[in-house]
């Protein structure tokens, strides 16, 4: 018994190179959490307030699961904390759910490309397509066989093919072709949208994708011209998660004019094709020098 408070982690997991899966007791989250969503966590009480978009939640053990990526000081901090201890605060849930159509799935399919750490806020998602009852082609890429996860038979993605059968499909494809499909998530989607749009036979009915922010682009950059509808889950620099900071702003473009999205409120998800990237990629290295200093000051 760890006499588990709301925001106590229960279980932690070493997935692959510095990523790591935490299981955390939060049960009014676990209770109204919807795919798509993200939690703002206070790990100390003098830390950054970071977000991390849901992988998964279970509303009868009252838990949440969040997967990190030990990249700056507060991710390489959390991923040090251990089973037992305690996250200063941890909000949400916050941001617009997916919005989910129901497809065909004979003829139509829901294409999702997942790159490294993208995999876990793509999951639920992609459960929830599957439970509608539609087709899902979930492109999962890493950069080597080495940063594989959840795609063994006992777990989380392995457990959603013996789940769902036929109404899955899962392409893996790695950077230096240790795995899968030499490639980026890019080559077999390219491939897809030369081949008439389609996947196996089933039309591209949209695309959703999550990942690093050149890979998304990558990805919105090809769809685009194929007019096939595509949404980017926009993991953006968050302070309030509430509107007003203005921390994670998204320049737009509606019919010729520029508009402020904010992926706090706004998003996390939001139609790829009318961001300006050129203007937005930018924002993610706003604070590198002083992520670096804050690194060297903490010893990482
Ligand atoms: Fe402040 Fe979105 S995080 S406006």
């Amino acid at each position: 018994e760890l006499g588990a408070t709301p925001q106590t982690i229960v279980d932690k997991i070493d997935l692959a190179g510095g990523i790591v899966e935490f299981i955390v007791k939060a049960p009014m989250i676990a209770k109204s959490a919807r795919a798509g969503q993200f939690v703002r966590v206070l790990a100390w009480p003098d830390g950054e307030l970071i977000p991390l978009t849901l992988a998964d939640w279970d509303e009868k053990e009252g838990t949440i699961c969040l997967v990190v990526q030990g990249m700056g000081t507060t991710s390489l901090g959390i991923n040090k904390m251990k089973i037992g201890e305690s996250f200063a605060g941890i909000a949400g849930p916050l941001g617009l759910p997916s919005e989910l159509h129901h497809y065909d799935p004979k003829k139509q399919t829901v294409v999702f490309t997942a790159g490294g750490v993208g995999l876990p806020p793509v999951y639920p998602i992609a459960r929830e397509h599957l439970r509608l009852g539609n087709h899902v082609t979930l492109i999962s890429g890493f950069r080597s066989s080495s940063l594989l996860f959840w795609i063994a038979e006992n777990e989380r993605v392995g457990k959603l093919k013996a789940e769902f059968g036929d109404l899955l499909d899962v392409i893996y494809c790695s950077n230096d072709g240790s795995f899968g499909i030499h490639g980026f998530v890019t080559t077999p989607l390219e491939e897809m949208l030369k081949n008439g749009k389609k996947s196996k036979g089933r039309d591209i009915a949209e695309v959703v994708t999550i990942g690093p922010p050149l890979m998304m682009r990558a990805v919105s950059d090809l769809t685009k011209p194929y007019g096939v509808k595509t949404v980017a889950s926009l993991n953006s620099i968050m302070v309030d998660a509430t509107g007003m900071c203005g921390a994670c702003m998204v320049p737009v473009n509606l019919d010729g004019r520029m508009v402020r999205k904010h992926a706090c409120v706004d998003g996390p998800e939001i139609d790829s094709h009318i961001i300006d990237w050129d203007k937005f990629l930018p924002r993610f290295g706003l604070f590198k020098p002083q992520e670096q200093a804050s690194k060297v000051k903490h010893g990482f």
